[in-house]
């Protein structure tokens, strides 16, 4: 028939082109071996800095999947977002304005620096992450870290482990976060025992996710807080809402203006290397590659995101 004449005259293509499109992402920029990787928890020198997968869900549940999209690594600071989702549901949206601001830092994710009247600059720098894991503890004690897994893991759609080599790593070494932690002990931001407020901080960096689970936490947000692939309401659409507002704000650190003006899809980046990036009503993806930039943000993660937002005209604004 004419329609097949068509199809045949113009190569039609065997793979749909979301997923040639990825496949074509990841044979361009696996050849990027710039960045280094996370040292300053030295478990994480350990990664393999060939690694690169990238996962995509859309909406509606289709989930497409290329390279080591299946590969475990530490969530690091992406899980920062949905802690903060997490303690907005937990205790309000009050209590977690009273304790964290909401503005972009303009620094580096570690940064000890707070606001005039002595708060965290925003949930997705250190010390408001830490400010977060402080409400949650106040609410659930012992068991705050175990609220966490487990509502990462209706996020991701299955159970979550944690790599206790990391867990232990970042406990020996994190002083720098020990130091922000007392500060807001001192400022009473945090409650008396900011030891274990510290631990489930330590212990919720170390889950273990992977760039599919990253895509479908992504997409969860994208899709009002439904899980795609589960169905299961995870979280309000109003705190997803504020959720992708400040990672539209502050996700990238002190990347973040640019990466608003170039990409346009709420995003929060990790130090194990993840990305998720959840663009509203239409798709989350997830990016591992532990290969790091100066804003401790994944190199070829982030030219993934750059990538799909030019080629499908994905910018939200
Ligand atoms: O607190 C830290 O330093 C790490 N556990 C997480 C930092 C992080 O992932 C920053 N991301 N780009």
């Amino acid at each position: 028939s004419s329609a097949a004449n068509v199809l045949r005259s113009s190569g039609y293509p065997t793979k749909p082109p979301l997923r040639r499109f990825l496949t074509d992402c990841h044979e361009e920029f696996r050849a990027d071996n710039s960045g280094q990787l996370a040292d300053y928890i030295p478990e994480l020198k350990r990664a393999n800095p060939d690694h690169f997968g990238i996962a995509l869900v859309t909406i509606d549940g289709h989930v497409y999947e290329v390279g080591d999209s299946q590969v475990p690594f530490t969530i690091q600071s992406v899980s920062k977002a949905f802690v903060f989702a997490l303690a907005l549901e937990m205790v309000g949206e009050e209590r977690v304005a009273a304790t964290i601001g909401v503005e972009p830092s303009g620094e580096a994710f570690n940064s000890i620096r707070l606001t005039n009247d002595n708060r965290p600059f925003n949930p997705m720098v250190n010390a408001g992450a830490i400010a977060c894991s402080g409400l949650i503890y106040e609410v659930d004690g012992k068991g705050a870290f175990e609220r966490v897994r487990a509502k990462l893991s209706q996020f991701a759609g299955h159970a979550l482990g944690v790599d206790e080599a990391v867990h232990a790593s970042e406990t020996a070494t994190g002083n720098r976060n020990r130091a922000i932690a007392w500060l807001l002990r001192n400022y009473a931001v945090l409650p008396d025992d900011v030891d274990a407020v510290l631990d489930v901080y330590f212990r919720q960096c170390a889950i273990l996710v992977t760039a599919r689970d990253l895509a479908v936490m992504a997409a969860t947000l994208a899709n009002r807080g439904v899980n795609p692939v589960t169905g299961v309401q995870v979280i309000t659409p109003h705190i997803v809402a504020r959720t992708l507002s400040v990672m539209t704000s502050s996700g990238m650190y002190d990347y973040a203006g640019e990466w608003t003006y170039r990409v346009g899809i709420p995003a929060k980046s990790g130090v194990g290397g993840g990305i998720v990036a959840a663009l509203p009503s239409q798709l989350g993806l997830g990016t591992f590659s532990p290969l790091l930039d100066k804003h401790f943000n994944s190199v070829r993660g982030l030219k993934v995101c750059e990538a799909l937002s030019a080629r499908f005209d994905l910018h939200m604004l």
